[in-house]
């Protein structure tokens, strides 16, 4: 019996955790424990060609149809069956359900792809087995779980999510596909695009959170990003092919809690959850995941109307679905029969590759000689992982030019760390950043040399500050989770990157680096990360590396104050660690950790500006730390280029710009909480008691869905010819009818910033319940100082809608359009929307 117990993430991070350590050293590509003794292979150093003698390894003159079907008329049933199943390499110490004699299959030819496995020596290694060991030489895919960057690591997807800038992402996955495919790899497990609306499920930070709108742009565009800006270009060796997960409705999980059930009604799955699953299959992407959960009683696994009926049938898709990892395993938890049924009901249902259960090497041989699997389902599935090594170019280039030198070339290039320094600034997002005229000891931190109140940030280079926080001189948390090949030593902390006179960035030193920041009397660890043994037990059981200071924590805290007493202003460095968040890493309580938070009073009590940093890996309760802290700084955990990027949107070299993906609750008890909720029939209204609230807490967030503040500000207007009226006219009747909201920005203070203008809609009255709110356009825009000057020189953004845009899905998924009124909004935040215009949409 497979339990989840004994499963799944210490597998997949042990795995990987050992991958990282093995591979490089070539082991990877021994065998397990099994009793087939490995033949010595001798990896070449560079690539070659295919072994010429299998016959089928003809010039392509047949097409994709015709070269896979050429190929499969010379494969017996075992070797169809083969290619669906996908194990992971070599780790026969973890457990029950690990991959055993992976190369002996590998020769055997009942392996089609295996994951986890990396550099050119071990892919070599194996890809040389397969073409030259087995009857047909058909190549291996090799996959991994490129989330965020293989080797330069970006912020977590939730962080990337929050630039908005849908080009920089599409850049961070196409320098993920280029680091990851020099290391032999073709195939990654991204993007991971559930909508998540529930913070205390750990997977929200794989995610790019709860909106659908905003959700699909950034799936599109990592898909992109893999697998080449033009379709049909994954035959290029830097492209790799992208896997859109987990479909479906993963993150719907029944209270946060991860694995769990899902319940859903098909109207709400089509319009807020499917989304951005079908703008990455309109994108191209080359595979998709089921999911581990079930949907209305059914496991996706298993589930043929989610795998045939929507993704083929009514989305086009036509790649190849693999499971996760021991999903059809995972069927007989379920309850959904047997190792035989659960193999036959998998395949029938759509699931062409097998992550690691074995059952359809194991089951459908016998399955389908007793005549109860029809043959035709086996020649489908394995029709359609052919298709996808077809577009990858396996056949013609197996090794996809893979050398031993490109690596060190490609890896962590000045050029690559520089998008990830790019994309941490832009992640980070400005929660709140106070005046600080109710804090008098602030001294002259509270006023402009004009005499002007202040905020803390940005950071004067001429203040005292002290340094406080575990994450401060850290560095193992600054990559976060899944993060692929990445090595935290070369992520570069804050505390380096305050260091006296070294030039990180290849520029002349600055002020602040000039300054010397890291002399050892402005900092103070404050508080260990977790105090808390059982967590801190689990966490480090799985790589989790938490340390703990000797000192007690109140001794921690003492210094800490003492230091913030000699200065005058203190950043301190809080947040989960990397572990607290990603698979199997559900929180029920999204607060700090109870002794972050005592040290945070302490440092409050003080009477000294606080400015607060967060590492996170979702949203937080900080409704008490809003109340202590004058600014809050979400950095999420920002990769390579932590410390740099830190560093400089704390001095101002560059304005903060990230705008939240995901809500931030007042409290965890009004979880589920997004923006584009139903209005209900009693909406909430303070002086009525039998209306939708709570006795004890606000509706409204601590801070929502699109919120994010910088260190300038903008001014909004309409502009051009809807200027002057109120209500425009979309008529339907009209092919391509549109509507256009031209959008004055305008720099009306502090520094040069980028802000991104956001458009909502809301349809008034309907045949069904809709949002009071949709995010249906979004521009990031560089707001300078020289924009207020030459005002006519303001930037313009022009917002075009037309009736697809205020059409929605019915209970079926069948598209409508209705006649009506509808609202639009323009504005910097889902709650700061000061445009409105009314549309009338005539049919
Ligand atoms: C399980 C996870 O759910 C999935 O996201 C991942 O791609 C696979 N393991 C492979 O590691």
């Amino acid at each position: 019996m497979y339990t989840h117990s004994s499963l799944p993430r210490f597998t997949c991070l042990f795995a990987i955790a050992l991958t990282a350590i093995l591979a490089p050293i070539g082991l990877l590509a021994q065998p397990g424990k099994g009793n087939i003794k490995p033949k010595k292979i001798k990896a070449s150093a560079t690539s070659s060609a295919p072994n010429a003698t299998h016959e089928w390894h003809l010039p392509d003159t047949l097409g994709m149809n015709g070269y896979v079907s050429a190929l499969m008329a010379k494969m017996t049933l075992e070797e169809k069956i083969g290619q669906l199943n996908l194990p992971t390499v070599g780790f026969d110490v973890t457990g029950p359900v690990l991959s055993k004699d992976v190369e002996g299959k590998i020769q055997k030819g009942l392996v089609g792809g295996v994951f986890n496995t990396f550099t050119p020596v071990a892919v070599r290694k194996l890809q040389e087995k397969a073409l030259k060991e087995t009857r047909l030489g058909i190549p291996l895919l090799f996959g991994f779980d490129v989330i965020h960057g293989h080797r330069t690591i970006f912020p977590i997807p939730l962080g990337l999510s929050c630039t908005w800038n849908m080009n920089l992402i599409q850049n961070t996955a196409q320098v993920a596909a280029t680091e990851s495919s020099t290391d032999g790899l073709n195939w990654t497990f991204s993007p991971m695009v559930d909508i998540a609306r529930d913070p205390r499920w750990g997977r929200v930070s794989e995610g790019a959170g709860e909106d659908p709108f905003l959700g699909s742009a950034v799936g599109a565009a990592m898909v992109r990003g893999y697998q080449g800006a033009i379709q049909n270009t994954l035959n290029q060796p830097t492209n790799i092919m992208a896997c859109v997960k987990h479909f479906g409705l993963y993150g719907a999980a029944e209270a946060g809690r991860d694995y769990n059930t899902v319940d859903m009604s098909e109207y709400k799955m089509y319009n807020d959850y499917f989304p951005p699953y079908r703008a990455c299959v309109a994108e191209g992407v080359g595979s998709a995941m089921a999911s581990f959960n079930d949907i209305n009683g059914m496991p996706a696994t298993c589930n043929r109307w989610l795998l045939t009926d929507v993704l083929r049938k009514e989305w086009g898709f036509n790649g190849m679905v693999c499971t996760d990892y021991t999903g059809i395993a995972e069927l007989i938890n379920h309850g959904m029969g047997d190792e035989s049924t659960v193999a036959k009901r998998s395949l029938n249902a759509g699931s062409d590759m097998d992550m690691v259960s074995e059952l359809f090497l194991n089951k459908l041989p016998e399955l389908v000689n007793k005549g109860i699997v029809p043959v035709s389902e086996v020649d489908l599935a394995c029709r359609r992982i052919l298709n996808a090594k077809y577009r990858l170019g396996l056949f013609s280039d197996p090794y996809r030019g893979l050398s031993d030198d490109a690596p060190a070339r490609v890896h962590l290039s000045n050029q690559h760390r520089e998008i990830a320094y790019q994309a941490a600034v832009e992640s980070f997002v400005l929660l709140q950043n106070d005046w600080l005229i109710d804090e008098p000891k602030a001294g002259k931190y509270s006023q402009t040399a004009a005499g002007e109140p202040t905020s803390a940030l940005p950071l004067s280079p001429d203040a005292n500050i002290a340094w406080i926080g575990p994450y401060i001189k850290d560095k193992r948390n600054l990559i976060g989770n899944w993060s692929g090949a990445g090595d935290y030593k070369q992520a570069i902390s804050l505390w380096e990157a305050l260091h006296a006179g070294k030039k990180w960035d290849g520029q002349a030193l600055n002020d602040w680096e000039k300054r010397g920041w890291d002399n050892e009397s402005n900092y103070a660890l404050g508080c260990n990360a977790l105090e808390d043994e059982a967590l801190i037990a689990r966490l480090n059981e799985h790589g989790g590396m938490i340390e703990k200071s000797a000192k007690s924590p109140q001794a921690l805290i003492d210094e800490a104050v003492a230091l913030a007493k000699t200065k005058e202003v203190v950043v301190v460095y809080l947040g989960e660690t990397f572990g607290m968040s990603g698979e199997a890493a559900s929180r029920s309580n999204i607060q700090l950790p109870e002794n972050q938070k005592a040290l945070l009073r302490a440092l409050a009590a003080t009477g000294k500006p606080i400015v607060l940093l967060l590492m996170n890996g979702r949203p937080l309760d900080l409704s008490e730390e809003s109340t202590l802290a004058s600014s809050i700084l979400v950095t999420w955990f920002p990769g390579t280029q932590a410390g740099l990027a830190v560093r400089d949107v704390l001095f101002g070299k560059v304005s903060p710009s990230g705008k939240l993906t995901m809500t931030f609750p007042r409290s965890v008890g009004q979880v589920p909480i997004y923006y584009n909720a139903k209005n209900t029939g009693r909406p909430f209204d303070e002086k009525q008691k039998y209306t939708s609230k709570y006795l004890d807490i606000q509706n409204t967030p601590l801070f929502a869905f699109g919120h994010g503040l910088s260190y300038g500000k903008t001014a909004l207007g309409f502009g051009g010819a809807i200027a002057n009226s109120d209500t425009l006219v979309l008529d339907a009747r009209t092919a391509n009818a549109q509507v256009e909201f031209d959008v004055v920005v305008l720099h009306v203070g502090g520094l040069s910033h980028s802000e991104t203008i956001q458009l909502y809609t809301h349809q008034r009255s309907a045949m069904f319940t809709r949002p009071v709110k949709e995010l249906k356009r979004f521009q990031k825009v560089a707001v300078n100082v020289e924009d207020n000057i030459r005002a006519t020189e303001h930037k313009a953004v022009t917002f075009t809608l037309g009736a697809k845009d205020f059409s929605y899905f019915d209970e079926s998924g069948k598209p409508i359009l209705e006649a009506g009124l509808y609202d639009v909004w323009i504005g910097t935040a889902s709650d700061q929307l000061p445009l409105h215009k009314v549309v009338k949409v005539v049919k």
